[in-house]
């Protein structure tokens, strides 16, 4: 079975003693996992090494950083490095959130090198697509988020794309309340898993998890989770409250 991915993004939230505890309450309650299904915590660059050091005892459970420098070292003050990251023994970086996107500029093709850095190191990219409201309203949203995927990704090797995780967060979910209904969603991920066959053939395009990002709750995660082509989510609010988060674990596939 593909891989399946309950992925925490916390954002930026949570002081170092908030962090811990939920990190402790969330390992408490942790259940053995199936070998297919995987926890992610993608949390604040200051506390990667300490979620490393409570994660590294609980199989299946991993750590993200939210972002990473394109460059390899130098002089580039207030970058963090993939370097870096990976030398925390972390394994995934989420690359292309929207909030960077929309409030850093990051375009396709920065997050083209991105992901090659990231790569180069051996870390899981977590590429994150997603359309604004308008775009959905004028309801041209697949050929937009195929033009994320093929400017930021179609440059890959057939193994490079099945090393990454592809999150659709459509921008008019994320911390609305309003979640994309289970069916918008399968909807959307079976089009990219369309594309992604389109270039790279059915089997690759198979392994590739695609998470679905956007008000994803406790309440509602085990429907969007249930559609075929959804493999877990990509969660920010609920993320942060260790019952909605352990809810949204136990929904996985
Ligand atoms: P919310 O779950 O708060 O809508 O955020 C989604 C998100 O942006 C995860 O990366």
């Amino acid at each position: 079975m593909r891989q399946q991915v309950a992925a925490a993004n916390w954002k930026m939230n949570l002081t170092i003693t908030q962090a811990e505890e939920l990190l402790n309450n969330l390992l408490q309650q942790s259940k053995q996992l199936s070998d297919h299904q995987k926890v992610v915590f993608a949390v604040p660059f200051p506390y990667l090494a300490l979620a490393q050091s409570k994660v590294n005892s609980h199989p299946n459970y991993f750590v993200a950083a939210q972002n990473c420098s394109e460059k390899k070292s130098g002089a580039y003050t207030g970058e963090t490095s993939v370097e870096m990251i990976h030398s925390l023994g972390v394994e995934y970086v989420v690359l292309g959130h929207s909030e960077r996107r929309e409030y850093f500029s990051e375009s396709n093709a920065l997050l083209a090198q991105k992901v090659d850095m990231a790569l180069s190191y051996g870390l899981t990219p977590i590429f994150c697509c997603g359309e604004p409201l308008n775009i959905r309203e004028a309801g041209t949203q697949n050929s937009f988020v195929e033009k994320q995927l093929k400017e930021s990704l179609f440059h890959l090797s057939a193994e490079q794309l099945a090393k990454i995780v592809i999150a659709y967060e459509p921008i008019w979910a994320i911390g609305t309340g309003k979640t994309a209904t289970a069916d918008q969603a399968q909807e959307m991920h079976q089009h990219l898993r369309a594309v992604l066959a389109a270039q790279y053939g059915k089997e690759t395009a198979g392994i590739v998890p695609i998470l679905y990002g956007g008000s994803v709750k406790g309440s509602n995660a085990k429907e969007i989770f249930s559609k075929p082509d959804v493999d877990g989510g990509l969660v920010g609010g609920a993320s942060l409250v260790a019952a909605d988060f352990t809810q949204i674990i136990d929904a996985l596939k």
